[in-house]
């Protein structure tokens, strides 16, 4: 393969991540964790499984950076996950410290890589990447607006019974329960929601599309989602790597956008070659506009936070 990513954080979404990768066949894969053996023994599995699939992709695991050396992308997933009454705030120091330095030692080994940042509170992961390491911003991204739209979208499907691939949803602002589904702008087929589902349906897709995350963890009891997380992640790596200009929603650094400064925040944005090439600008009418901004000043917090934690 030509290109290569690097996944740092071998646990569920870092693992199922690399094998969404692997069925795309774009890259070969580098897993990294701190348990030792484990990467080694999820990655050579996967490698094991090629064979079956007709990939031929290389799938490595290692507890070193330098196997990360000269990826194209890095995937950051590495740090806890949420419990059941965790909030994703709830991670904020132990993450930041772990994030921390798997931005630090891997841009030692790939210093053009692009970031694509996983671990929550993943808003301020994103700032973290970037800040600490005075990076431009087309070159870290945080997921979250595909998953946030594909839960939305989910929802849609089982309630009208249309292909998937019909229903367009887009769920802006932070990765948080203020996060904003856009009904307005989301449709099926071109027919807006609204004419297909009644009103008090779709508020309720709505609720759940923000409940989402806790929807799993409620049910998984020992951890968070990973399925959905990890193939938003693959989908953001082929937008970049096959130069896809691919406009979904992702947490982007604002430089004045949506009127907002100095924060990483869910908005469109194209992805391709360049990374985050474009941040799209959608109209707003005045409920939108106070809903985004609500969400804003919780992410706000939560950066407000890391800087008391974490010197830039
Ligand atoms: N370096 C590398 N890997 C680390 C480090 C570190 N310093 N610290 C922890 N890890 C690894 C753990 O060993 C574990 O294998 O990160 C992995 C995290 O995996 P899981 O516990 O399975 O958690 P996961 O469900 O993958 O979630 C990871 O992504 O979606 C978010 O909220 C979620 O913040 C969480 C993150």
């Amino acid at each position: 393969m030509t290109h290569k990513v690097s996944i740092i954080g071998a646990g569920m979404t870092g693992s199922t991540s690399a094998h969404w990768l692997a069925e795309r066949e774009i890259a070969d894969i580098v897993l990294v964790d701190i348990v030792e053996g484990m990467p080694q023994g999820k990655a050579l599995d996967m490698q094991e499984a090629m064979p079956i699939i007709g990939k031929d992709v290389s799938i490595v695991g290692s507890n070193d950076y330098t196997a990360t050396e000269g990826s194209d992308i890095i995937i950051i997933t590495a740090g806890l996950p949420r419990k059941p009454g965790m909030s994703r705030d709830d991670l904020l120091s132990t993450n930041a410290e772990i994030v921390g330095k798997a931005a630090a030692e891997t841009l030692k080994y790939s210093p053009n890589a692009f970031y694509i940042i996983l671990t929550n509170p993943l808003d301020t992961m994103a700032y973290l990447t970037l800040k600490k390491n005075g990076l431009p911003r087309n070159r870290v991204i945080g997921q979250a607006g595909i998953l946030d739209s594909a839960r939305m979208r989910a929802f849609v499907a089982m309630e009208t019974g249309v292909s998937v691939e019909n229903i367009n949803c887009y769920v802006l602002g932070g990765h948080g329960d203020e996060m904003v589904p856009l009904t307005r702008h989301s449709n099926i087929a071109g027919v807006p929601l609204n004419e297909y589902i009644p009103a008090e349906k779709l508020d309720a897709i709505v609720a759940r599309t923000r409940k989402g995350g806790g929807e799993i963890v409620s049910l998984l009891k020992t951890g968070s989602a990973f399925y959905a997380p990890a193939a938003a992640c693959a989908q953001m790596a082929e937008a970049i790597l096959k130069d896809k200009k691919l406009i979904v929603p992702a947490a982007a650094y604002m430089e004045g956008e949506y009127g907002l400064h100095d924060i990483f925040f869910g908005v469109p944005v194209m992805l391709g070659a360049d990374g985050l090439e474009k941040i799209i600008e959608y109209s707003l009418n005045e409920d939108e506009k106070a809903a985004l901004a609500k969400s804003a000043a919780a992410v706000q917090e939560t950066h407000e936070a890391l800087k008391n934690l974490v010197e830039f």
